[in-house]
């Protein structure tokens, strides 16, 4: 027998506060688990949706690293960016909180120190790389090296992301140390391990439990993850960014990230209700039901490690179900954020102003929910165009349009309902039923499906009455169907609110009618004399040259990736370098050499001589735009004769990846023949 359940409590995956948010987070978690809440919320239920920043770990410390800031103002930056982004996509958490909080850290230092009290760790002395050079333990991230099974240079100690294989540090072959260069040495380091296998037992009969329940996709994973047998994990960590162990002698070491995260929902709860215990309801209550929306690649944490630290704590509820999405991609590629491979919701809303509920209904569309899926521009656009405003918009604007024109925007009195006019109203009332079914079960593309349904219902409703030539020979029969028109627009209206939520209000706005929910959304929505409000256009075309324009940004983001700074070449000594003499010269005329592409004559003044120099750089520069230039000359290199011409040194330039050139000049004027050193 199924549980009833009274109260429900929803989280989305906490997003790491290093990097904006891009439409593979939004599709993957937030907008699902958006639709469901708004859902429940209309149809009455009690829920809460809680969200935060993931502050801690590896990913926030290496982007500080790169960025040359510390950890705290990298999270402070995108903690701001995201909640932004959310905000104006519409995701409507109850809460959003950050793991750097005073709450959470008191929260999770209580969850660990209970679990220590109760002897739920287990200690344990490992070996562990350690960077000498900067005195500091390295986490897996911070060491690269060679990939044991396929060869690749450049894997990482948790993970070659060339052939995907799962790694150790200490699986990988001539580690380096990815903060030093150096090579890493063991290390004896004191860590508090959770002994998940002492938990395979419980949690299989749990997750088994589920089967029926669960996605395919999440239980899969987690059998599988299973059948290899649980090993105890350690859940601290030799960092200094993070929550602190909450024990004596433990300097530099926190708590390790996927131990704090998720117990971020529960603080993120806490926060909610101000220091009062209402939290407690959500999370240790019988009654309530936990969800988490995740991504397919937070499937382990929430669905194995967590619920163990949970039943190893003893006071909460497990999740009742933990709907994962699979991945988005973008034009047929994994979206990748440091190959800047994504379209960010903050550059998205820059380049279309208001259409927020376009990328949410294209989203939701194409959502990754069984497996992964694909994102194009075209597609974005060709959704827009042909559903959107074809069908969705096009029905709406045509019934707003006709009450108006022929009843100055009153409703007019139903007569008669025929067959078809019945039928429709039980489509209707069907639509919602059907829409209902699909969101319990999580299924946010069929549902989308039945709502267009209705849409597409609608226009051939008029299509088939065609009100406008009916109008010259039975007014009665015109006010029945314009009625009928209005009532499916004011469904439409209701039932999109947690797909689209901002159209949903202006649709209302146009129908001067307040909003109504899904609980409310029952029989007869609009009466006899109501004035509605105003018409507007609910969606617009989205032209060719708009599409082209993102799909350039794509491209030209793919050539940037496909070329790479060439490696260093080997060391040399200083007496190399010294032997050069390099000296600044001002170009005093420069002309084409004759039937060559890339090469000028260029006469310089080198201050203690003036030289013809021949370049290789009029593919870059038209010679009349160099003259007066400074630019840097070797000087002391031997003559060579280029195209009958003999040049005496060679300009410096500096080139790209690509093979783009310019000019390596000083960057104030300064006398020719100063040396450069
Ligand atoms: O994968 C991620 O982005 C993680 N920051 C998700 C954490 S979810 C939860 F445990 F907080
Ligand atoms: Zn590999």
């Amino acid at each position: 027998m199924s549980k009833t359940f009274n109260r429900t409590l929803v989280t989305a995956a906490l997003p790491y506060a290093n990097g904006p948010v891009h439409i593979g987070h939004l599709a993957g978690c937030y907008l699902p688990a958006d639709i469901y809440v708004r859902f429940m919320r209309s149809c009455g239920e009690e829920i809460l949706f809680i969200c935060g920043s993931d502050e801690h770990g590896v990913p926030i410390t290496i982007k500080a690293r790169n960025e040359n800031i510390t950890p705290k103002q990298v999270v402070d930056k995108y903690h701001e960016m995201m909640k932004e982004s959310f905000r104006e996509f519409g995701i409507s958490f109850d809460h959003y909180s950050r793991t750097s909080s005073m709450l959470h850290h008191q929260t999770a230092s209580d969850f660990f120190n209970t679990m220590y009290e109760k002897g739920e760790f287990v200690e344990e002395t490992t070996q562990q790389y350690y960077d000498a050079e900067v005195n500091q333990f390295l986490a897996d991230r911070y060491i690269e090296g060679t990939c044991p099974k396929c060869g690749n240079e450049k894997a990482y100690g948790d993970q070659c992301e060339k052939c995907g294989t799962s790694l150790n540090p200490m699986d990988l072959l001539s580690p380096v140390s990815k903060l030093s260069g150096s090579k890493p040495v063991l290390k004896e380091t004191k860590n508090w391990f959770l002994p998940l296998d002492k938990y395979q037992e419980r949690l299989l009969s749990w997750i088994q439990s589920k089967q029926d329940l669960w996605k395919p996709n999440v239980y899969g994973q987690c059998m599988s993850w299973l059948q290899q047998g649980l090993q105890p994990r350690a859940m601290t960590r030799d960092l200094d960014w993070g929550v602190k162990v909450p024990l004596p002698n433990t300097d530099g070491k926190v708590l390790y990230v996927w131990f704090d995260a998720p117990i971020g929902y529960i603080s993120a709860t806490k926060e909610l209700f101000n220091g009062g215990d209402g939290w407690q309801k959500f999370w240790c209550q019988e009654d309530s039901r936990l969800l988490h929306f995740i991504g397919k690649d937070n499937i382990v944490f929430h669905c194995i490690i967590f619920p163990a630290m949970l039943m190893a704590h003893g006071n909460y509820i497990l999740p009742e179900n933990v709907p994962a999405n699979e991945f988005l991609n973008l034009e047929g590629e994994k979206i990748s954020t440091s190959r800047n491979w994504a379209v960010w919701l903050h550059q998205y809303l820059q380049d279309f102003k208001e259409k927020q509920d376009v990328l949410r209904y294209v989203l939701c569309s194409t959502m990754p929910e069984t497996k992964d899926n694909d994102f194009t521009w075209k597609d974005f656009q060709a959704r827009n165009n042909n559903e959107l405003v074809a069908i969705f918009g096009n029905f709406v604007n045509r019934t707003l349009v006709l009450t108006q024109k022929f009843y100055n925007g009153m409703v007019p009195e139903a007569g008669e309902f025929s067959i078809q006019d019945k039928e429709i109203i039980n489509a209707i009332l069907n639509t919602k039923k059907q829409i209902s079914t699909s969101l319990h079960a999580f299924r946010f593309r069929e549902a989308l499906q039945h709502l267009m349904d209705l849409a597409r219902t609608g226009n051939k409703y008029l299509a088939d009455n065609e009100p406008w030539k009916l109008i010259k020979t039975d007014e009665e029969r015109v006010k029945t169907i314009m009625y009928v028109a209005l009532e499916i627009t004011a469904y439409l209206a209701a039932l999109s609110e947690p797909f689209m939520p901002r159209q949903s209000s202006t649709l209302f706005a146009m129908l001067a009618l307040q909003p109504i929910s899904y609980k409310d959304a029952n029989g007869q929505l609009l009466k006899a004399g109501h004035q509605t409000g105003y018409v507007a256009l609910l969606f617009e075309k989205i032209e060719d040259d708009v599409i082209a324009s993102q799909i350039e940004k794509l491209q030209a983001t793919q050539i940037k990736n496909a070329v790479q700074a060439t490696p260093i070449k080997d060391t040399i000594a200083f007496d190399d370098f010294a032997k050069m003499d390099i000296r600044v010269a001002t170009i005093l005329a420069a002309e084409r050499v004759p039937k060559t592409d890339k090469l000028l004559k260029l006469i310089l003044d080198a201050g203690a001589d003036k030289r013809t120099v021949v370049s290789g750089i009029a593919q870059f520069y038209d010679p009349e735009k160099v003259i007066g230039q400074q630019v840097l000359l070797l000087a002391n290199l031997e003559p060579r004769k280029i195209k009958g011409i003999e040049s005496h040194g060679m300009i410096l330039m500096a080139e790209d990846a690509a093979g783009q050139l310019c000019f390596a000049s000083p960057l104030q004027t300064i006398d020719n023949g100063s040396t450069v050193k």
